[in-house]
């Protein structure tokens, strides 16, 4: 019987996770470490997954999401499930998760299709749930840092952002908007993060030497509803060992720019040769890009416990659903050569 109270006296929430592939496996992993959760079970299709992350976790196990849903009765599910698109998979358990009550953290991208994204959205609405996007790397203390930075006019009236992120996804896809679909949601989230809205897309994109089927580095302008500019670079054509990702905003009194989401970030007042860094600190900072979920998972976990109103999540299912809407104007731009207008709602 897993304990409903941490060490400290908090009152620890019931939490269970659909899909144990690597990512899953994370999720559960950072539950059972973080005071706020009592991981209580776990649930894959495939039994050897579940089986085994049960045996390793010591808590049951099943492959049947609804059977889990109505024996353990969690508040809180992560949905680390993947399919097509790395998405396909995350509808039906985050609708079950939700009509069964709970509160929902969901990897993104939400879902690969809007129509089943913006569902879910609104039933989670309906049912007043909680429903968050593993939009991890907004969660870290060098991030979190840009945001108080922009907060608080020390970039003055914003003028441009430039993002790129880029990793190393070698081998064949079953969709040639793999990479733009399931790499994307964390750039332009970080984008609107910092900068609101994006308005207009315009997107180019190259199919790598070897690639077939993959649109695997792309390079997309924006328009954003502030009046700024920006440019998203993203691509799956780099090998891993490097920096992976690089977010710089600019206004008219100083420019940011985040290297690696929680590695560091640099202040660059305007007019001042004198800058402000943040650098990862050694002792009690991150050890890699894996403890980004343990800050983003904390705090669903942290706000959903102190009662927070839906639509107060931090990188919620509305984010997610905006960010598959950038994404979805900028694969018609890359089919039409137009630029195009970003669905609102
Ligand atoms: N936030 C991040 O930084 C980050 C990084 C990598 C991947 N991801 C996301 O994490 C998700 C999972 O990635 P992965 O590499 O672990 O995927 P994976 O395909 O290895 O694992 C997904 C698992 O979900 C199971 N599954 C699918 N539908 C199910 C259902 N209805 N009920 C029970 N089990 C079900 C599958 O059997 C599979 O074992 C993807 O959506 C991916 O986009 C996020």
């Amino acid at each position: 019987m897993s304990r409903s109270r941490s060490a400290s006296g908090d009152r620890m929430l019931r939490v269970a996770v659909i899909g144990l592939g690597p990512i899953g496996n994370l999720h559960a992993a950072f539950y059972q470490a973080d005071e706020l959760a009592a991981l209580v079970g776990v649930c894959d299709r495939l039994p050897e997954r579940a089986r085994a992350a049960g045996e390793r976790l010591g808590v049951p196990w099943f492959t049947s999401a609804a059977k889990m849903l109505a024996q353990l009765a969690p508040e809180v599910v992560s949905v680390a499930t993947g399919g097509f698109e790395y998405a396909s998979d995350h509808y039906e358990p985050t609708l079950q998760a939700l009509e069964a009550g709970c509160h929902v953290l969901c990897e993104k991208p939400i879902c690969n299709d809007i129509e089943k994204a913006a569902q879910m959205v609104r039933v989670a609405r309906e049912r007043r749930r909680c429903f968050g996007i593993n939009f991890n790397h907004r969660f870290t203390p060098a991030a979190r840092l840009a945001r108080r930075w922009v907060e608080e006019g020390r970039l003055g009236s914003l003028l441009f952002v430039n993002m790129a992120l880029w990793i190393g996804r070698p081998g064949d896809f079953d969709s040639p908007y793999f990479h733009l679909k399931a790499l994307n949601p964390h750039s332009v989230d970080m984008i609107r993060y910092y900068c609101g809205e994006i308005s207009q897309v315009q997107c180019f994109a190259m199919k790598a030497p070897g690639r077939e089927t993959l649109w695997s580095t792309a390079s997309i302008n924006l328009r954003l509803a502030n009046g700024m500019v920006g440019h998203l670079l993203s691509s799956y054509d780099i090998e891993r060992g490097h920096p992976m990702e690089r977010c710089e905003v600019a206004g008219v009194a100083g420019r940011f720019v985040l290297e690696d989401m929680w590695r560091e970030v640099t202040l660059y007042p305007a007019g001042d040769p004198v800058k402000s860094v943040y650098t990862n600190p050694v002792f009690g900072g991150y050890g890699g890009f894996d403890d980004t979920f343990r800050e983003r998972i904390h705090c669903f976990l942290a706000q959903v416990a102190a009662g927070v109103a839906p639509e107060e999540i931090d990188g919620s299912g509305a984010d997610g659903l905006a960010a598959q809407r950038v994404i979805a104007a900028g694969i018609e731009s890359l089919e039409t050569g137009q630029v195009v207008t970003v669905e609102s709602g």
